[in-house]
């Protein structure tokens, strides 16, 4: 499945996007304040960040709430082209395991935007998730 294509300008627009939401994240145990964006196959965007609970395990990744939130707000016909993610420290940071999962659903063909140890990286998701599970 060929990934898609994105330009430098909307690289550099969902990075940003990534950026300013990344400030509403609820990271109070982790003081790691992370963000999201994502644009679909119709051009729009959306954005998220992550939110944590007292209960560690309920937290919820800032990848993970763009995609809930898109789904909210436009409906289940999602298509991702692009997530860009960012956090607050600059450390390198690419989505987690179950982020990828479900990222896949969504994004067979998307393109990852995030800092890897070297610098800022762009991953298609099948190379952070070969073998993806889906059912659809
Ligand atoms: N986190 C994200 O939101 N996205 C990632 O890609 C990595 C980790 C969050 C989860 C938790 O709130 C905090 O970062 C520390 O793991």
């Amino acid at each position: 499945m060929p990934t898609t294509r994105i330009s430098a300008a909307v690289r550099e627009r969902l990075l940003r996007a990534a950026r300013k939401v990344m400030d509403n994240a609820y990271a109070p145990f982790s003081n790691f304040k992370v963000g999201a964006a994502i644009l679909t196959s119709k051009g729009q965007v959306f954005v998220g960040c992550n939110v944590e609970n007292s209960s560690y395990g309920m937290t919820n990744c800032a990848e993970r709430t763009a995609i809930f939130s898109a789904i909210a707000k436009a409906g289940p016909e999602l298509e991702i082209r692009a997530l860009a993610v960012a956090n607050a420290q600059g450390v390198p940071c690419s989505p987690c395991g179950a982020c990828r999962q479900v990222i896949y659903e969504f994004g067979p063909r998307a393109v990852i935007f995030y800092q890897g140890k070297n610098g800022p990286k762009q991953s298609p998701i099948t190379d952070l998730l070969p073998e993806g599970f889906r059912l659809l």
